[in-house]
């Protein structure tokens, strides 16, 4: 595609769709041209953002097969509910396939699939569509983690040796649509919603750069689960309440609180461990991501809460809530933390740099579909131990067909 500009398409104009576009502003070479989503109101909505952004000159599709047929549209971004992965995909693969039209690549969000299963079968059907394939996880091109990955490789670990533990964690007070908290509709609980960041950020921080990630391999997993805040009746009742009665977390709870810990092997055998949690049960200012690395003889600590501005508001300033100041924001007085520019800050803008250049110049994404079944086995892996509380050995029998109990609707807190 030299000399040629990237036309995109979105499939799914809703929250995180919206990142994307509001993340174009600094991304080149590519234009937002088109929009598909369920309804045309939310297509029309986000590709009318695109346009007063000034980042291309978007349209709403009524089908994702119209959108792939337009010549201007070369490749598609995925930012569609995981419930709707493998329809997607097969619509996209379809048309390509059918000679509707031509695309050049194809960015999904995560997950990759709710079950390792899907997640292999998005994989093929990319694959055998003959499309490049990028794995949008936008913390692996979060700046702090970049930056701070590099300074520490290049100073700390070339003195001293390598890294031997990596922290990370996501955390907020619960997500903003009601088919995020259905087991079955999203696949799981918050460990499978955000536990997929925390695990590959922390791997990538171990991981030295420009090496492939089999150099470290899983080798053991050890998890648990719990609902700790939205099955108590008052929660529970406000979740029903927003969800016009379909989430019932008295019967039907998925998990909000999830911990893994990842054991690995380097390339030379020696361990290398990676601490995840999360949780939708968290209340602070806003979405908070943590990571932590530590070496022989350094370390280094992200917060996204700590980074930016703070401002004050007196109890006097009493105007409506919003989130305006950080993502998940849950108050809009005292003193407040402000994420300056989360599409930069959490790694959307560089990450669709690097996934419009590695399609421009038709090489794989270094963040592709095989990093997406790898988190998605390494998650599953966690629920089988939670589960059966112990310790997996990674990959465990039958990881293929699993699909975890809260997926199923009959996972429930250990007594
Ligand atoms: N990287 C991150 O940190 C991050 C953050 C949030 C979400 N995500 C991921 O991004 C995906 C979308 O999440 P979200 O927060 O944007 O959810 P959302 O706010 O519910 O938006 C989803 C959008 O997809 C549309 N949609 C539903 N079914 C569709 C279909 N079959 N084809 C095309 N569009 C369809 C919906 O249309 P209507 O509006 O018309 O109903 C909605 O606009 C999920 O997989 C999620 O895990 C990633």
């Amino acid at each position: 595609m030299t000399g040629k500009r990237l036309g995109v398409g979105i499939v799914g104009g809703g929250f995180v769709g919206r990142f994307h576009i509001r993340s174009w502003v600094g991304v080149r070479g590519a234009d937002i041209l088109g929009v598909v989503s369920r309804t045309r109101r939310s297509a029309d909505g986000a590709a009318a953002l695109a346009r007063q952004l000034g980042v291309g000159e978007a349209k709403a599709y009524a089908s994702i097969t119209e959108m792939v047929a337009d010549p201007a549209i070369d490749a598609l971004w995925i930012c569609a509910p995981n419930f709707t992965r493998i329809p997607v995909m097969e619509e996209i693969a379809r048309a390509v396939q059918s000679g509707k039209g031509k695309l050049v690549g194809v960015a999904c969000e995560k997950p990759l699939g709710r079950t390792a299963a899907e997640a292999h079968r998005v994989r093929t059907l990319a694959q055998d569509a003959g499309l490049l394939d990028g794995y949008l996880e936008n913390q692996v091109f979060s700046p702090a983690v970049t930056r701070g990955r590099d300074i520490l490789w290049s100073r700390g670990a070339a003195l001293t040796g390598p890294p031997y533990l990596a922290r990370a964690a996501e955390e907020h007070s619960g997500p903003h649509e009601p088919w995020f908290w259905d087991g079955e509709l999203q696949g799981g609980g918050v460990l499978n919603d955000m536990m997929c960041h925390s695990v590959e950020v922390a791997r990538y921080l171990l991981t030295p750069p420009g090496a492939p990630r089999e150099t470290l391999t899983p080798v053991r997993v050890a998890a648990h689960t719990s609902c700790l805040k939205w099955r108590q009746p008052r929660y529970a009742d406000q979740l029903k309440a927003a969800s016009g009665g379909k989430t019932d977390y008295r019967k039907r709870p998925s998990e909000d609180f999830a911990r893994a810990l990842v054991e690995y092997r380097d390339a030379d055998g020696n361990e290398r461990i990676v601490e995840a949690t999360t949780s939708w049960c968290f209340v602070g200012a806003g979405l908070r991501l943590s990571m932590e690395v530590l070496g022989p003889e350094y370390s280094m600590a992200v917060n996204t809460l700590d980074a930016g501005p703070k401002v004050f508001f007196s109890r006097q300033v009493t105007g409506e809530s919003g989130e305006d100041l950080v993502e998940k924001q849950n108050a809009e007085m005292g003193l407040m933390p402000v994420v300056s520019d989360e599409e930069a800050e959490y790694g959307y803008v560089a990450e669709n740099r690097h996934m419009v250049q590695a399609f421009l110049t038709g090489r794989r994404p270094a963040e592709n579909f095989d990093d997406g079944v790898a988190v998605t086995e390494l998650l599953m892996a966690a629920y089988l131990s939670a589960e059966q509380g112990k310790t997996i050995a990674f990959p465990p029998d039958g990881l293929a067909a699993y699909v975890p109990a809260v997926a199923r609707g009959t996972w429930q807190p250990r007594p």
